[in-house]
Parts: structure tokens; sequence; C-alpha cells
């Protein structure tokens, strides 16, 4: 159903974003996980309503939904920042220095090593383990673009990219 002036608003979207992933998964049984993961993906993150639709539309409880995400670490609650910075901490990134960038980086922003989402929203940083490219350890991803062989300057200058691109969007 369309919005108040015939537009579809983004909760539209979602919606029917998230009912074409249920729809995919209809007919496999025990295909909570899949969904989950394609929910994420479109969404960002999974909300209580997100989770409680799930539920209702896969026959499980809201309990049992929740279970699943909290057992797995790739499945986030909280909303994320408009930029998703995955730093790779698999064993080339490792060997090849991913400690040193992931503290450039968290640094830059101003968030502890940690990780997490700057307050005003814009970037959220996170530990992944290998993400296929070894070959250009050490890397991140930022918005799944990959951005390899690393050192902690190229690493901030990789960000500042980011940040500016923002910037000049605001400046146009
Ligand atoms: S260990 Fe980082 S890409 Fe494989």
């Amino acid at each position: 159903m369309a919005g108040k002036a015939g537009k579809v608003t983004d909760e539209e979207k979602q919606r029917i974003a998230l009912d074409r992933v249920l729809k995919k998964y209809s007919k496999q049984k025990g295909a909570l996980i899949p969904v989950l993961q394609e929910a994420q993906e479109g969404l960002g993150y999974l909300s209580e309503e997100t989770l409680g639709y799930i539920a209702r539309n896969t026959g499980r409880t809201l309990a049992q939904v929740y279970g699943v995400v909290t057992f797995y670490t790739q499945f986030r609650l909280e909303p994320i920042g408009r930029h998703l910075v995955r730093i790779c901490h698999g064993t080339a990134c490792h060997v090849g220095g991913a400690e040193d960038i992931d503290a450039a980086v968290c640094g830059h922003l101003d968030l502890d090593q940690e990780g997490g989402t700057t307050p005003d929203m814009e970037f959220t940083v996170e530990k992944v383990v290998c993400v296929g490219a070894c070959s250009l350890a050490p890397i991140i991803l930022v918005d799944n673009v990959a951005h390899g062989r690393l050192d902690s300057e190229k690493a901030r200058k990789v960000i500042r990219e980011y940040q500016k691109r923002k910037q000049g969007a605001r400046g146009s």
C-alpha cells in the first residue's frame, strides 16, 4: 500500500523487500538463517519489528527468532551507520598488520578499537574474518568495496575519501 501522497515510503519499501525474502524461502523448511541474513543485508540491521514480522511469517515465536539472532554474532540488532567498514582480521590480514589498520581507522573516527558506530551515524566499523581476498591483505571493505594492501596512512586516506564525499554532497 502506498503512503499518504501516493508515494511509497521507506518503511513500505522495506516491507516489500522483506516480503520478497520471505517468499523466496517460503518453501524451504528451516530456512530461518538465510531469511535473517538477507533481511539484514537489505535493511542494515534487524529491528524488533523486523524480527516480529519474520517470526509471524515463518511460524515461529519471537523468542525462537531472538534465540537465533543472539546466538550468531553475524546478526546486528542496532542500526548501522551510512558506511559499513569491515576490517579483515583473518590470518593473512592479521600477519599483514590488521591491528594497525584497525587502530588507524578507529582512531581516525574516534571509536574505540572494538569498532561501533560514530555518533553522527556516518560510519560503523566492525571486525570480520577472512573476506576471501588474501592476496590484497591487509584489506578493508567499505560498503562492500575492497581496499587492499593498506598501511595505517592509506587506511585513514580511504576513510577521509568517504568523509569528503559527504562534504561534497552537502556543498552541491
Ligand atoms: S585474511 Fe583478510 S582477506 Fe583473507
